[in-house]
């Protein structure tokens, strides 16, 4: 298979030198590229800023912002058989960006936020169009409360086939827990482990879910 993974933090700028982003440092996205990679899938990897070296035998496309992301991971997705979304994608972004430098001057400072685009659900809208390539989407969440219901409801709004579900522990670690939430919000597995273990794991579920016929 060619399988598309996003990972790593994206990063969103007030000015050409300060960014909001996410705590993330995309181990848990790499591990995943470097198990698909080592079971023989064709990988490609767009990631955002992280201390990583890109898994080799995987097609690497680093980016910054979200809207670069989405745009990478748009052109990658039509030639892919699946995608899988590790990103901690930034969420918000200022509503403008200023050009240069902003200079401080010891006043308080208010700074608009407006969403990000969802790179996620814009793929998986494609998918579910069926106007492109793509059979199955796998996402992720990191979730502190009710955890569960609220990996069902991003499964449900992202029209993803499975969510992996983890939690702020999971951060910057080289371990992790993580559950595989099905469409009914079911638990399919749990897994617990390193990170590249893990992936591993995911990695070895989807080749005998997809080698089943996807159910
Ligand atoms: N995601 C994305 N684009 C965004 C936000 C999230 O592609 N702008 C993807 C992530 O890569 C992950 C999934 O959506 O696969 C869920 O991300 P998460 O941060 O857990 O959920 P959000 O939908 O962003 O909601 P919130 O952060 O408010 O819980
Ligand atoms: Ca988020």
């Amino acid at each position: 298979m060619r399988v598309l993974v996003t990972a790593g933090p994206t990063r969103e700028y007030l000015d050409d030198v300060r960014y909001l982003s996410n705590a993330s440092s995309g181990k848990m996205g790499y591990a995943v590229a470097a198990a698909l990679a080592a079971a023989g899938h064709e990988c490609v990897l767009v990631s955002g800023p992280v201390g990583l070296a890109p898994p080799p035998g995987c097609e690497f496309v680093p980016v910054e912002t979200t809207a670069q992301m989405r745009a990478a991971s748009e052109e990658a997705f039509a030639g892919c058989d699946g995608v899988i979304a590790a990103a901690a994608v930034c969420d918000y972004r200022p509503a403008v960006r200023v050009e240069g430098k902003i200079k401080k001057d010891g006043a308080p400072v208010s700074v608009e936020l407006i969403q990000t685009d969802d790179v996620l659900a814009a793929l998986g809208k494609r998918k579910a169009e069926g106007r492109q390539t793509p059979r199955w989407v796998i996402g992720f969440a990191l979730e502190a409360a009710n955890p569960r219901e609220n990996a069902l409801q991003k499964l449900r709004a992202k029209q993803c086939d499975r969510v992996v579900l983890n939690g702020p522990a999971s951060i910057g670690g080289d371990r992790t827990a993580a559950e595989l939430i099905g469409p009914s919000g079911e638990v399919v597995m749990h897994w617990e482990g390193s990170k590249p273990a893990v992936a591993g794991d995911l990695v070895d579920w989807i080749d005998a879910w997809v080698a089943a016929g996807r159910p």
